[in-house]
């Protein structure tokens, strides 16, 4: 009986999806607690990609239960969009996937507010994914939301016409040009809930204690990363969830001291799509190398995905406030071929020295402090087992396990399933 926890410690996109279908065959259940399909969690094998958005990443195990927990906000268009494209794989949704009575609805009204919202910032826009997370989070916390459960209940549509209203009132009030057709976004939606009601609505965290009492084991699979995080992350430009561990306590209904491994995963570099500040962002050559070797798109978006060193005093950080256990480092492969690899280990601002992450990343000059490592030239994409890896890249993992102080578990060396390391 237990609960793990895999989280994304920069700013996503770090490989979650991946090393969740790689871990799935330890556990019984994998469990999504918070974000929306503002994820996009790409899975490889057997020469195909999967996009993932909504559902967990164990949804592919013949074996794995797939829980969409409550602090999960649901849009049913995507998710129908999901379930449609996984249809030639012959999965069982009804027995394999469930969906918590309490997690939140995203309406068409909300991913209208957010694009209103985004167009009202102008050039301080968040970037976000224009999927209505902000908006129906502020619902949630708000006292406002529809939750899955509602829909099984008389009179949900009263509750949606009045919220629905409320949400054209606030775009007129922000007086941006946006132009849409709410009857068609609607009837979209409309029928999106009837197939919701398809997959069973559980109370989820019944389930899950009923679970746990017969020894059963959960994967948390966390979404965005601990950079994005609402209180931890570079406020304002996060996500409007916890991603951190916490989170997966809030988003399921698991107590804190039923938690065993936090897994933290990292890529050997840092990326970031949307807004906000990054210290170590490269706007030159090596940058743009990563950009392409990486194929560092976003998979929700679509948008470049902004690259950089890795950055340790973000990563220290986010390693303490979810208390990692253990470390994933993924995309090693991209750095082949660079002569030198650097590492910041500190900021400087105004001429001091700061080591640890600071309040406001956004509004001071942070110069990252490099420290060099030699790199490797070989292509480590088809390397199997550790011994086999360049010597110069395992002086980077030593290098980085020691300054994190936490073991590195597993190295990934490319996208496919089988291209991971375990050590
Ligand atoms: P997630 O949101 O954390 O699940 O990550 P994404 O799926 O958004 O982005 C990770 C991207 O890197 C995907 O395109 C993966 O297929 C790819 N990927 C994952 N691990 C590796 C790796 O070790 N090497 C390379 N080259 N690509 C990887
Ligand atoms: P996965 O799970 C990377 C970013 C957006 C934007 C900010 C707020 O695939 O790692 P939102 O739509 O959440 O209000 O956008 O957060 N963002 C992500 N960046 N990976 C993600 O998810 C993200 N989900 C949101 O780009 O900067
Ligand atoms: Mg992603």
């Amino acid at each position: 009986m237990k609960v793990d926890l895999l989280l994304g410690l920069q700013w996503g996109d770090e490989g979650k999806g991946k090393i969740v279908d790689v871990l799935t065959k330890n556990y019984d259940i994998i469990a999504r607690f918070q974000g929306g399909p503002n994820a996009g969690h790409t899975l490889e094998f057997d020469g195909i990609k999967h996009v993932l958005h909504t559902i967990p990443s164990g949804i592919f195990h013949k074996n794995s239960i797939n829980l969409i927990g409550n602090g999960v906000v649901i849009d049913p268009v995507i998710f129908q969009k999901e379930i449609k494209k996984l249809e030639p794989f012959d999965i069982d949704f009804k027995s394999k996937l469930f969906v918590s009575r309490k997690a939140h609805l995203i309406l068409p009204t909300h991913r209208l507010l957010d694009a209103a919202s985004e167009l009202s910032k102008g050039k301080s826009k968040i970037g976000s994914t224009l999927k209505g997370i902000g908006p129906t989070y502020m619902d949630k916390t708000g006292r406002n939301g529809i939750r899955v459960g509602d829909i099984e209940l008389e009179g949900w549509l009263d509750k949606y016409r009045k919220l629905a209203n409320k949400h054209e009132q606030l775009i007129k009030n922000l007086d941006v040009d946006l132009q849409y057709n709410l009857n068609e976004l609607e009837n979209d939606f409309f029928k999106a809930i009837e197939k919701l009601k398809n997959i069973p609505f559980i109370d989820s965290e019944n389930f899950i204690f009923n679970e746990l009492d017969k020894n059963k084991s959960i994967l948390a699979e966390g979404a965005q990363g601990s950079l994005l995080d609402i209180d931890f992350g570079t406020y304002p430009f996060v996500t409007s969830s916890n991603t951190t561990a916490a989170g997966a306590c809030t988003g399921l209904g698991v107590p804190p001291n039923k938690i065993k491994d936090v897994f933290g995963i990292f890529k050997a570099y840092t990326t970031r799509v949307g807004s906000g500040p990054f210290p170590t962002e490269l706007f030159d050559k090596d940058g743009e190398r990563m950009a392409k070797v990486g194929n560092e798109f976003g998979a929700t978006t679509g948008r470049p995905r902004r690259c950089g060193w890795l950055d340790l005093v973000a990563l220290k950080y986010a390693v303490k406030v979810n208390g990692v256990t253990s470390l994933m480092m993924m995309k090693g492969d991209v750095l082949s071929g660079f002569k030198k690899i650097k590492v910041c280990t500190e900021y400087e601002h105004n001429g001091k020295i700061l080591k640890q992450f600071p309040f406001s990343v956004n509004d001071i000059a942070l110069k990252p402090k490099y420290t060099e490592l030699n790199g490797w030239k070989e292509d480590i994409s088809k390397i199997n087992n550790e011994a086999s890896l360049p010597k110069t890249f395992l002086d980077y993992v030593k290098y980085l396990e020691k300054e994190l102080n936490v073991p590195i578990s597993i190295i990934s060396v490319g996208p496919d399933r089988t291209q991971t390391i375990i050590r």
